[in-house]
């Protein structure tokens, strides 16, 4: 793994934005070390689809004795995100710019407490629905890398895709439905990030589901 300087930049990235520190990019399937990221053994919660991070900018301002990972495959929002937390001085963060299927499979088994998964691709067209993240083999993993204890949290504005993500976790073992934790500060959101602000100015109803892992 290496830490992305602004030479790995194109010029004109370089001169915008500074992520020198918080990002990080992994060969694929590469074996996650968290302590050796973060440089202590502090809990860790991750999320998928970070987008600008908004939402794990602020979970991690509040919560500095926890650890945060966002995962971002589209480098121009993970260069923003890791430009901001580095703006904000902001330790216990780092976005890795990659696949999320590939950073799960690097992670050791029990190695989360929270897992967030926020407004996932909804990929609304049957032909490219295969696409979506939430599948079988997704739920595999994520109940892997869950500590006993740990929670899977997801929110959609989508209602086809909310029904499949609620089907394929009730085939699911070891996990149990909980009731959504509270997280956002501001009254009327669930979680605080940027496409879920978007969303409530236009008055779309949103579905939000957690999960336990309970062994
Ligand atoms: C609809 S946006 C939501 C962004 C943010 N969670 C929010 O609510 O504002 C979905 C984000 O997930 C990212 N994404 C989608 N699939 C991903 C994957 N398999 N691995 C990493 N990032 C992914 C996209 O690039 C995009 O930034």
């Amino acid at each position: 793994m290496r830490t992305e300087s602004p030479n790995h930049l194109s010029r004109g990235q370089a001169g915008k934005w500074d992520p020198k520190g918080p990002l990080l990019t992994l060969p694929p399937d590469e074996r996650l070390d968290l302590p050796a990221i973060f440089g202590n053994a502090r809990p860790v919660e991750l999320e998928i689809g970070t987008g600008k991070g908004t939402f794990l900018l602020a979970r991690a301002a509040a919560r500095p004795e926890v650890n945060f990972i966002g995962i971002e495959y589209a480098r121009a929002y993970a260069l923003y995100a890791a430009d901001r937390f580095r703006r904000h001085g902001l330790a216990n963060v780092r976005v890795i710019h990659a696949d999320a299927s590939s950073v799960l499979a690097g992670l050791t088994d029990g190695s989360l407490i929270r897992l967030h998964v926020y407004f996932p691709d909804p990929w609304p067209k049957r032909k490219h629905q295969r696409r979506r993240l939430i599948q079988p083999q997704f739920v595999d993993q994520a109940r892997r890398v869950l500590s006993p204890g740990g929670l899977l949290l997801v929110v959609t504005d989508h209602r086809d895709y909310f029904r499949q993500i609620e089907a394929v976790l009730a085939e699911a073992k070891g996990l149990v439905k909980i009731a959504f934790p509270k997280m956002a500060d501001a009254d009327g959101q669930i979680v605080g990030t940027n496409f879920e602000r978007k969303y409530i100015a236009q008055g779309r109803a949103l579905f939000s589901l957690a999960r336990m892992k309970y062994c």
